[in-house]
């Protein structure tokens, strides 16, 4: 089944998917560091820029990255060139008091991530499937951040380079219809 848009939309919106064929070809630092700077103008609750990104470019890095991901994904992201932790801070700067909106805003910031990388005709894939435990302990990351998602970042690869579970999925994922997202008011009423 193919995608299907009703309305005139962002181009890299439509065209953005989470492919698991990466090549190992490395991506240039350039695009790594613009992909970050689009997520760190997502807007976010008090401007508190919750998010952070761990970055894993150089092997001996994404050895340690690869390591926190679960086996099945380690099946496609270990050819990623690029692995990205984001964390996102629990806590308000200014009060220290918790903040309810961290991860949204984090989320928002992976998914101008995720277009900016689109338009530059780089691919991404974001992954819940990593041991958090054991991020937070082989990293060690302080308990005051949130450990979000992984990320694999790069190049469109060969889909015969995949085994045959994901050859058959490998294609941009499907929606609800929007009716079927949209609510009334007094839809709950
Ligand atoms: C937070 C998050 C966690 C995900 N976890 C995984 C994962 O562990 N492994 C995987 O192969 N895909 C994972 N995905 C990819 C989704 O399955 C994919 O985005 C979804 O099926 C929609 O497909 P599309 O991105 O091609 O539109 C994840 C995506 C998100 C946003």
């Amino acid at each position: 089944m193919n995608r299907t848009f009703e309305h005139e939309i962002l181009k890299e919106i439509k065209e953005r998917w989470s492919p698991r064929a990466f090549s190992e070809e490395k991506i240039n630092k350039e695009d790594l560091i613009a992909v970050i700077e689009a997520a760190h103008y997502a807007p976010s609750c008090f401007n508190e820029q919750p998010w952070r990104f761990i970055i894993a470019y150089e092997e001996e890095d994404l050895k340690i990255m690869r390591s926190v991901l679960t086996e099945k994904n380690q099946l496609w992201a270990n050819k990623a060139p690029v692995l990205i932790l984001i964390l996102s801070c629990k806590y308000f700067s200014a009060n220290k008091k918790g903040n309810s909106w961290n991860k949204f805003d984090a989320g928002t910031a992976w998914g101008f991530l995720s277009l900016e990388a689109q338009r530059r005709g780089l691919i991404t894939h974001a992954m819940g499937g990593f041991d958090a435990e054991k991020a937070r302990k082989d990293l060690k990351i302080p308990d005051e951040y949130d450990i979000i998602a992984a990320v694999a970042f790069g190049k469109m690869g060969n889909i015969n380079s995949l085994g045959e579970s994901f050859r058959k999925n490998e294609q941009p994922g499907i929606r609800k219809s929007v009716e079927e997202i949209i609510f009334n008011v007094d839809s709950f009423k």
